[in-house]
């Protein structure tokens, strides 16, 4: 039985034919839609979500499956108490396949040791996000048309987020080149520079998001200041308006780049740019559904 808690729990080459797999569920959908009859997804989500559920929830009802779930925590029984050990074990006997996202760092991780079904993390506080990486990978791909040599910019908060950490383990399989745009307060965390020097992938830090920076990107992914992860708010207002990408910024950007964001995004990506056929932010959050497909199959 295989779990997914981070993202090197793929091998490079089933990340490879996972993506292959995802392409393949998007340009025939159908045939596909009775891979997972009968079987059935729980979505035990401890903390907000729009796509990363929603996505799963499709994804296995365009697999002929089922979902179940609690539509919030505090109508589950952890409001009471009950352990992610205990509550996994349980919810090993009514479903098949478990999406669990949760704020404590590692309670996925914990619940695979428990589980008798296959644990997805669906994103575990500021810690790790994997099936949001194997969608960004697919979208990387399918907009770049390979993974490998890239330069890939991201902006914002990497201290506390998990999917730019997810995706940067990810990328050691690809030799990337990394700039890390950050304040001081929100700066890749040290586990992750040493990651990056102990796989000798480049990267710089820096906290001007400039013009030569855009425009030797890739990929520009940006991400949001999370609120939910101060503990000063005080601190949250002086940092959270740091970086906002405009569409002017982008005009000697390459052709190739992309503006990628995992969502939802408040004000670091002006609407200006929506148009811009350099964003694809929207056309990621879609490709959550054919990755999520792939991964649950
Ligand atoms: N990208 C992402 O995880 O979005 P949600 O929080 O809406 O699931």
């Amino acid at each position: 039985m295989r779990h997914l808690i981070d993202p090197l729990d793929f091998s490079q080459e089933e990340i490879t034919s996972l993506l292959d797999l995802a392409d393949r569920i998007r340009s025939d959908p159908a045939a596909y839609q009775d891979v997972a009859a009968h079987k059935k997804l729980a979505t035990l989500f401890y903390e907000p979500s729009t796509r990363t559920r929603l996505s799963f929830e499709a994804a296995m009802l365009n697999l002929g499956g089922h979902v179940l779930g609690f539509p919030s925590e505090t109508v589950s029984s952890a409001s009471k108490g009950e352990s992610v050990a205990d509550t996994i074990r349980v919810v090993s006997c009514y479903a098949d396949i478990v999406a669990m996202r949760h704020p404590k760092e590692g309670a996925p991780f914990r619940a695979s040791r428990y589980s008798r079904i296959p644990v997805i993390n669906a994103g575990d506080g500021a810690n790790q996000h994997p099936s949001q990486t194997m969608l960004d990978l697919y979208s990387i791909y399918k907009t770049q048309g390979t993974l490998r040599d890239l330069t890939i910019t991201m902006v914002g908060d990497l201290k506390y987020g998990r999917t730019v950490h997810s995706l940067l383990m990810a990328m050691s399989y690809f030799n990337p080149t990394f700039n890390f745009v950050a304040c001081n307060e929100l700066q890749m965390p040290q586990e992750y520079k040493d990651f990056c020097n102990e796989h000798g992938i480049r990267y710089r830090e820096t906290r001007e998001f400039s013009p030569d920076v855009i425009n030797e990107s890739d990929i520009i992914y940006m991400t949001r200041v999370q609120r939910e992860r101060f503990s000063d708010l005080e601190e949250y207002e002086r940092v959270k308006n740091l970086y906002n990408l405009h569409n002017s910024m982008l005009d000697d950007s390459k052709p190739t780049v992309r503006i990628l964001h995992p969502l939802p995004r408040v004000g670091e990506i002006s609407q200006d740019v929506d148009d811009n056929p350099k964003a694809y932010y929207f056309q990621q959050a879609q490709n959550g559904l054919y990755a999520r497909q792939a991964i649950i199959c």
